[in-house]
């Protein structure tokens, strides 16, 4: 594989799920198997990247290249993860869904069923990585992903606005895309940009959105 677009550079990739508790055996959590994270961290490494690799709880291997893996469960501990690594990192890739809430009380033991009647959970808001990590005067070249049932362009656009980032790959989700599925279809946007990447296995959108991120790091940062 001749393209060594990110040799030299320090890239940073969070994937999969978060799981937030609510007790010993339950959890809040999300569809995402971390394939399209795992996929973007192996064309990183092909690419020449020294990669890193935050990984929710998945069940998937570490791809070939990767230099290092970090599991983490929580969006909390995701957040932490994240931090600690981008203080070395070139460009940061959040493909991981972070669970954006987490029961306010996870309680130690096994709550009991009470026949009859409804159960209320009360969730309070994780932090956001992305727009912590755009908080800090020096930070990595910002990559986020958007998963939206519609309105893509629009929230994408505002997400790529909001979170202050230099990049976002929306997906569509449904119709045998985005979540758990093997192929993907995403566009890219920047500031002043767009492109679509159409419908192809998760390994090779990877590899078509590291040679685009790639292309506005060295536009961005020479
Ligand atoms: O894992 P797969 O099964 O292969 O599925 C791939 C995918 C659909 C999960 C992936 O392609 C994808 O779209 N990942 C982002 C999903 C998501 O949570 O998007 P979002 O629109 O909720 O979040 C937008 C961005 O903010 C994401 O880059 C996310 O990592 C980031 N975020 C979100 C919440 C939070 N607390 N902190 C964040 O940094």
């Amino acid at each position: 594989f001749g393209n060594r677009s990110l040799a030299g550079l320090n890239v940073l990739v969070s994937a999969g799920p978060t799981y937030e508790d609510i007790d010993p055996v339950r959890f809040v959590g999300n569809r995402s198997s971390g394939r399209m994270g795992f996929a973007v961290a192996a064309a990183a490494a092909e690419a020449g990247a020294e990669v890193t690799l935050i990984a929710g709880p998945v069940s998937l291997s570490t791809p070939a290249g990767v230099a290092r893996r970090v599991d983490v469960r929580s969006a909390a501990q995701m957040h932490a993860a994240v931090l600690t690594a981008a203080a070395q990192a070139d460009i940061y890739i959040g493909a991981a869904a972070v669970g954006d809430y987490r029961p306010l009380e996870v309680s130690a033991q096994k709550l009991k069923k009470r026949a009859g009647a409804g159960l209320s959970l009360q969730l309070s808001e994780n932090p956001d990585i992305l727009a912590s990590l755009s908080a800090q005067t020096a930070h990595p070249f910002l990559v986020g992903f958007a998963a939206e049932t519609h309105d893509v362009a629009s929230y994408a656009q505002g997400k790529l606005r909001n979170k202050g980032l230099d990049m976002i790959a929306a997906n569509q989700v449904g119709g045998g895309l985005g979540f758990e599925t093997a192929d993907n279809a995403l566009t890219l946007y920047w500031a002043d940009g767009a492109v679509e990447l159409p419908r192809a296995a998760k390994p090779e959108l990877a590899r078509q959105l590291i040679a685009r991120v790639a292309e506005r790091f060295r536009a961005a940062r020479g």
